[in-house]
């Protein structure tokens, strides 16, 4: 048996649910948050991910693994590629996929959410990811959901987003190689609002990466931030000096309440990543964004289309990614065969 590792009370969801992502054999169950995984699981994904690749690539994109298996996408969010990524990995693994629309489903009829999941449940799914407005919205629905279904989490609120980090990881490896040990990756912008940013730097810590750095004005830092192992840089050309790899983020303004910056145009001015800025990283570095990008807000156009940026291939490995932790969290990991070309 695999020892669990162990950790204080998270401090936005507050509990010490994450550990019911695993089961008792120390396997994913659930996949709700990177917080506590050790790093055989997170380098498993991204190995069964790059035979994924592999099946992308074929005439015949699809594998029948999750044959019979029902998957519901279950998003009270806007979503975009994570959505359409997730339906498009469940389709190629062969499972059917429900997507259900929230703004035309019974909860605006005043249904609760647990009604909404024991009616899912009645109609016999396996799997539900749910993306919600709620910090611990994905821990709530997988700790109340039947024995034999699997919650993964698509965001929640301001706390993680693991398969987005997980297809970041994958993205760096596939430009870096394996060891993280040698890198300095700096991510910048909007860190007190961002899920992802949180998810990439228990993953980046996770894969032992040599220097995590952080670059925001002090009102969008987290003030724990540097617990969790990361430098703090107020200024963008000192945080990005030398870095392998650059994360931008949006400017989270649905969740702003009050005045946390004085103007986009002036954010721009001193955060927003432009040619000229992007000088002071390696003439090698990779530019990453999770989407959706904002340019002339936080990132030129010139560098989000130039020629570091791998956002695009960001978009392309979600769907690997999103292939492998479905079919790990349902037990059915790819034999070498089954992924072969057709
Ligand atoms: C992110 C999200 O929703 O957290 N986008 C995504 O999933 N690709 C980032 C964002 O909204 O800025």
């Amino acid at each position: 048996m695999v020892n669990k590792p162990t950790r204080p009370t998270d401090p936005l969801i507050g509990n010490d649910s994450w550990n019911i992502q695993l089961d008792s054999n120390g396997r994913l169950k659930h996949f709700l948050t990177i917080e506590g995984l050790g790093s055989e699981i997170l380098t498993n994904i991204l190995d069964t991910a790059e035979s994924f690749a592999n099946v992308n690539q074929q005439r015949v994109k699809k594998v029948p693994l999750l044959r019979g298996k029902t998957i519901v996408n279950l998003f009270f969010e806007a979503s975009t590629r994570t959505r359409t990524t997730f339906e498009l990995a469940a389709k190629r693994l062969s499972a059917d996929i429900l997507n259900i629309n929230i703004s035309t489903s019974a909860t605006s009829k005043g249904e609760s959410l647990l009604d909404t999941l024991q009616n899912l449940q009645a109609m016999l799914c396996d799997m539900f990811i749910v993306r919600h407005c709620d910090s611990g919205a994905a821990h709530f629905i997988a700790g109340n959901v039947a024995p034999h279904i699997s919650v993964i989490n698509a965001g929640d609120g301001r706390h993680a987003h693991p398969t987005q980090a997980m297809l970041d990881m994958f993205t760096i490896r596939r430009n870096k190689g394996r060891d993280f040990g040698r890198l300095r990756v700096a991510i910048v912008g909007d860190l007190l609002h961002s899920r992802v940013a949180r998810s990439q730097i228990h993953a980046l810590n996770i894969l032992n990466t040599g220097d995590v750095r952080v670059i925001a004005p002090k009102t969008l830092i987290p003030t724990d931030i540097e617990d969790m192992g990361v430098t703090v840089f107020n200024d963008l050309e000192a945080g990005i000096k030398d870095a392998d790899v650059i994360i931008m983020l949006r400017l989270q303004k649905e969740r702003m309440q009050g005045a946390f910056l004085p103007s986009e145009h002036e954010y721009y001015s001193q955060y927003g990543l432009t040619e000229e800025s992007l000088r002071a990283a390696r003439d090698d570095v990779i530019v990453m964004h999770p989407g959706p990008i904002n340019r002339g807000v936080e990132i030129e156009s010139r560098v989000a289309d130039g020629e570091h940026s791998v956002i695009l291939d960001q978009v392309t490995y979600g769907i690997s990614v999103r292939m492998a932790i479905m079919s790990m969290v349902l037990g059915r990991e790819p034999e070498h065969n089954e992924t072969e070309a057709n």
